[in-house]
């Protein structure tokens, strides 16, 4: 008897999440949906949390648009998202009245299938969002986020047969119409694959499916004894956008299972046009496949198990703090910290908490700097880890923590109040619906500048517009200073409507400067990418260095508040202002006693490395 196997198209999320960052652009998936409509996928995978980001942070476009868009001409196949949790599309939990908003607006404006998953794979950030999909009648498909403790895989001392089969009955409770086995690093080997979905196919009765990525290589062979032990549907990318830390290919996994009891449910003489198709319009994003182990296979993860990209974010990061060569202390640093962690698996939000507080412990000492998700994650507001956080470490993480140190054992979003109203009054001037409330309240340090592009309040061009672009060669000297530090706040001219955004590329690294053409005042400088090719150079934005009576910028990123105000008098060691780097928030301490005189920065503005923040008598 033939089965019949369903398939998810990933390649208009996962796979150019995985190979080119995220950057594809709307007009480009618009231009080939239609046909990708009639292959005949189970659904297609178009949204989430990083093409959410992206598209605000970098595309400048609307991501509740592109769904709409996808929408209209895909009317046959299911569309469907990848969803954090309480954590919706953004790194922290949000209260239930975002949760439930932000689904039925997706639900409304396009999303079929909701796959639900949280890092830790705790119910507690798992219940409003399953029952609020549940609300608004779409599929729910609840994950199991695949991880593994140690080198014995499924056989492992945490993840195990037994953990799994727990959370598959517990997801199926929740009214899951389906699971899903999400295997983000490509950790998942055949065998176990094998022995895992069996057991899920004989202890719960929903639909079981399989997301992988190539990371490793097994991915493939992964699919085939999956296939063979009952799972229902798969995720692959069209060939172009395949392998590598990506999912496996489309074509391939078709062709495997010719003449075999396996059917797959798609056209396959539609297959050619959408991979001519992608491999055409694959040339402009050139510069952002920068990383090339992400195209092949990545021996590494096997042992140190951390995913690609989050070695490729450490790359970026430590760059920018020019501390590269400190990388191999960091890889090994990771594993130290996940285990004071209680083994969280390294997946969004986690991965970028615990490389960044490793990027801390080698850079700063030990300890030295603990970055405030990592407090917040082990006074509990990420939900319980699937191992107890180290006891010593509670007391180090939580010493000043203004909540006490005591870590909760309640559900998180419980402490949080509705959030939706007030950022509903915030952003009153520039919101025209509840979906761009919903961008403020997820993206709040971007979202005004992204607002004000998409109501042409400002014309910006895009990073990569061909017509603003600027090469400049690596021995001419490049005057992109910010002159914010050496300016009152009331000589910085005000933002006119001309401002134009330029792409400024200084060998291997690539900024983005806003340019006011009536003053011919550099605005502000952010660093967008750097590729990961191993020969970085670190010298291209100059900035105030150190000077008597300051506190200078330890680390490259966001500036986002102060704790202090003018003529306040600190203690050394006191949390004077914050600092989001790698999407982490970093409290920066006094170094000294002293008294405030000057608060340069403002929230938004970027930093580089060696910034003066604060100045003091
Ligand atoms: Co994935």
């Amino acid at each position: 008897m033939i089965r019949k196997i369903g398939i998810t198209d990933t390649t208009f999320r996962d796979a150019h999440q995985s190979l080119m960052s995220t950057r594809m652009k709307t007009e480009d998936i618009l231009a080939i949906a239609s046909k990708v409509d009639d292959i005949g996928f189970h659904s297609a995978e178009v949204w989430g949390g990083a093409t959410f980001d992206s598209a605000i942070r970098f595309l400048n476009e609307d991501p509740w648009e592109r769904l709409e868009k996808i929408k209209d001409l895909m009317p046959k196949t299911p569309l469907q998202m990848l969803l954090r949790g309480q954590s919706l599309v953004g790194y922290r939990a949000y209260s239930d009245d975002v949760v439930d908003q932000f689904i039925s607006s997706a639900a409304s404006t396009g999303i079929d299938i909701f796959r639900v998953f949280d890092a830790l794979n705790d119910e507690f950030n798992l219940t409003r969002a399953a029952e609020a999909v549940k609300k608004s009648g779409k599929h729910l498909q609840m994950t199991l986020v695949y991880s593994v403790s140690d080198d014995d895989g499924l056989n492992g001392n945490i993840y195990n047969l037994d953990y799994y089969l727990e959370k598959a009955k517990s997801f199926q409770k929740m009214s899951a119409d389906s699971l899903c086995i999400k295997d983000m690093a490509g950790l998942l080997s055949p065998y176990d694959a094998y022995e895992l979905v069996s057991h899920l196919k004989s202890n719960v009765d929903i639909p079981i499916q399989l997301h992988s990525h190539c990371t490793s290589g097994m991915a493939p062979i992964t699919y085939l004894k999956a296939i063979e032990a009952g799972v229902d549907v798969i995720d692959t990318a069209i060939s172009p956008l395949s392998m590598g830390t990506s999912q496996p290919a489309l074509e391939s996994i078709v062709a495997s299972l010719r003449n075999s009891e396996y059917e797959f449910s798609v056209n396959d003489k539609l297959f050619n046009e959408f991979s001519d198709y992608i491999e055409s319009i694959l040339p402009k994003y050139e510069k952002y496949f920068s990383n090339q182990i992400s195209s092949r296979v990545d021996a590494g993860v096997l042992s140190h198990q951390i995913p690609g990209g989050m070695i490729s974010n450490l790359v970026s990061q430590l760059s920018e703090m020019n501390e590269l060569d400190k990388l191999p202390k960091v890889l090994k640093e990771i594993p130290n910290v996940r285990k004071l962690l209680g083994y969280p698996a390294l997946v969004t939000p986690i991965s970028q908490m615990v490389a960044a507080q490793s990027v801390n412990n080698v850079v700063f000492g030990k300890d030295k700097l603990i970055n405030s998700q990592v407090k917040d994650y082990v006074y509990g507001l990420y939900g319980r880890p699937p191992a107890p956080v180290d006891s010593k470490y509670i007391s180090i993480a939580l010493k000043d923590y203004p909540q006490g140190n005591n870590p909760i054992s309640s559900r998180p979003a419980d402490l949080l109040s509705a959030e939706l109203d007030q950022a509903a009054e915030e952003i009153k001037d520039l919101s025209s619906d509840v979906k761009d409330i919903l961008i403020h309240t997820l993206f709040p340090n971007i979202s005004r500048k992204f607002l004000d592009i998409k109501f042409g309040h400002i014309q910006v061009e895009s990073e990569d517009s061909d017509n603003t672009e600027k090469k400049i060669d690596a021995n001419d000297s490049v005057a992109v200073e910010p002159n914010k530090n050496n300016l009152n706040s009331d000589e910085i001219p005000t933002r006119s409507d001309q401002i134009r955004s330029f792409n400024v590329f200084v060998e291997d690294q690539y900024f983005k400067v806003d340019v006011d053409p009536i003053n011919k005042n550099f605005k502000s400088i952010e660093k967008i990418e750097q590729s990961n090719s191993g020969k970085l150079k670190n010298k291209a934005v100059k900035s105030n260095r150190a000077k008597e009576n300051t506190l200078i910028a330890p680390m490259a990123g966001t500036f986002l508040r102060y704790e202090v105000e003018v003529g306040q008098e600190i203690k050394s060691g006191d949390s004077v202002l914050v600092i989001e780097s790698m999407k982490m928030e970093n409290s920066i301490p006094a170094l000294t006693d002293s008294v405030v005189s000057e608060l340069p920065f403002k929230p938004g503005d970027a930093i580089s490395k060696g910034d003066i923040l604060i100045k003091w008598e």
